[in-house]
């Protein structure tokens, strides 16, 4: 039976072009991992209980103008003390899976100079003997984004190479409590999204950003990003040749990093913005995986940044060279990507596409709309639209520059555009389930063509902090009532709990 979503989603105007079979589980292969994910610092909440220090999300949040509405991560959707309900609702959800991080500033609250923080070991132990008690794999994000703040306050955070043996202590620490139960590990979340934010567009902390991406803390736009990213690169090689040696041959296990994979196609049919493609997938998606696969830096890159991007010693080359047993995508969104070399990309934002966006690196713009439409059906974040056929695009752009490594698609999901909530939030919440079905049967397509995906993972289980976004963007299965904490299935929750136990429906 065709798939009355994936109609749906065509009538919109966007989305699949043609009618796809309505998705089933038994579509993807046996062993494939089914989850929800999270991330500490968006769920948590108890930002200074049980010895946990300030992580530098605490500060950032607190400053006027950070985060919309003025929210914060302070109490969010308080799991540190829910945490049993929680696990006992994704286990109703019949995942195999459970995608988490870990708050760097519970574990080590002072950085590698202090101790390790009892409480937060047995925080993540008792979240991970619970998962397993109910057959659920733990598949843990080491870091996904918040750092003690001291370490922002004593060295500079990412920008400073000295934060590479503290994550290497970090990581060691969580190898060392966890690694006898732990299976999966992803060393960072998504390090090319966290250097352009933290480090280009003052959205995340230390707030850094230069002309045109506003008024905030000086920094510099051109290479502190490149820097970060570095720095990030080479603390998880060290972590990871870690791990292989130490951990790896006693328990078994995978480690792996998560990129933040946008699809791009061109703006025009134009060779000059065919090429834009390339460099902007090689500018976010290539900048963290070549080096971590090949050894260096997408040659894309070099060629547009010359001496600006940092160089690894032969050394480091060899260190960092086949340093992941898998590829993690988080795939949310397509962007048009327009050349901007011949239309002096240093001018202003008024080289690209209306509602466009700069992207310094590799001389591209990107946009989500083109002559006042969008490429897809919008969402709650105004980049991130609906274009399902993205997912197998992006899969067989990963698959054909790595060689089908195995990839595991770490994050895919849908937030609810304000206006629609009152319509179809509970009882339909239609379009959720639409999206998840559409980019699940592209993602079936790449694999039947053979692209080696090994999982697949809901962003996110609960509506809960949205980065600077606050709690108006909602990407929740279950929808938490912001007075009360309390937690309500959305439409969705349940469609993926029919989905995973393979029963067909359409509600
Ligand atoms: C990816 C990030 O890992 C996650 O923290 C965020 O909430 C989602 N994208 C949605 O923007």
């Amino acid at each position: 039976s065709a798939n009355p979503y994936a109609r749906a989603l065509q009538e919109g105007g966007n989305g699949i072009e043609e009618e796809l079979e309505d998705v089933k589980r038994s579509d993807f292969p046996t062993g494939f991992l089914f989850g929800v994910a999270t991330s500490s610092y968006q769920i948590e909440g108890a930002i200074l209980e049980d010895g946990k220090s300030l992580s530098n999300w605490d500060v950032f949040v607190h400053k006027n103008g950070n985060v919309n509405n003025g929210d914060t991560g302070d109490i969010a959707t308080d799991h540190y003390h829910r945490y049993l309900e929680d696990i006992e609702t994704i286990h109703s959800l019949g995942v195999d899976a459970y995608r988490f991080s870990i708050s760097w500033s519970r574990i080590l609250p002072n950085g590698k100079l202090g101790g390790v923080n009892a409480a937060g070991i047995m925080f993540y132990s008792s979240i991970i003997d619970n998962l397993l008690l109910r057959g659920i794999q733990p598949f843990v994000t080491i870091h996904h984004w918040d750092i003690p703040q001291v370490l922002s306050d004593e060295y500079g955070g990412w920008l400073n190479p000295l934060i590479q043996d503290d994550f290497v202590h970090f990581a060691e620490t969580c190898f060392k409590n966890f690694g006898d139960r732990v299976r999966y590990w992803v060393t960072i979340n998504e390090p090319n999204l966290a250097a352009d934010f933290a480090y280009e567009r003052g959205k995340h902390p230390p707030g850094h950003c230069s002309p045109p991406f506003g008024n905030c803390s000086a920094g510099n736009s051109d290479t502190e990003p490149l820097i970060a990213m570095h720095n990030m690169l080479l603390a998880h090689a060290k972590a990871s040749k870690l791990y292989r040696e130490q951990f790896q041959p006693k328990k078994g296990g995978v480690i792996g990093i998560v990129v933040h994979a946008i699809m791009y196609e061109p703006f025009t049919d134009d060779e000059h913005d065919k090429e834009a493609v390339k460099r902007a997938l090689a500018n976010n998606v290539a900048w963290a995986f070549d080096p971590l696969v090949f050894g260096d830096y997408p040659p894309e890159m070099r060629r547009y940044h010359g001496n600006e991007l940092p160089k690894f010693t032969p050394e480091e080359r060899l260190l960092i060279r086949d340093s992941i047993d898998f590829l993690g995508l988080n795939h949310y969104a397509t962007l048009y990507a327009k050349d901007c070399i011949r239309l002096s990309c240093a001018s202003s934002d008024s080289a690209c596409a209306p509602g466009g966006d700069r992207a310094i690196r590799g001389f591209v713009c990107t946009t989500a709309e083109r002559g006042g439409v969008l490429i897809g059906e919008p969402t709650g974040l105004p980049t991130f639209s609906v274009v399902p056929r993205g997912m197998e695009e992006i899969v067989d752009y990963v698959k054909n520059r790595y060689h089908n490594k195995p990839m595991l698609i770490t994050e895919n999901g849908y937030s609810t555009p304000p206006q629609q909530e009152q319509v179809d939030d509970f009882q339909l919440d239609v379009k959720r389930i639409a999206f998840h079905k559409a980019y699940l049967a592209f993602l079936a397509r790449a694999m039947r063509n053979g692209a080696d995906v090994r999982g697949y993972f809901v962003w996110t289980l609960m509506d809960d902090f949205e980065w600077s976004s606050g709690y108006d963007v909602k990407f929740g299965f279950y929808s938490v009532d912001r007075a009360t904490l309390n937690r309500t299935p959305r439409s969705s929750a349940k469609w993926y709990r029919n989905f995973l136990g393979n029963i067909s429906s359409n509600s």
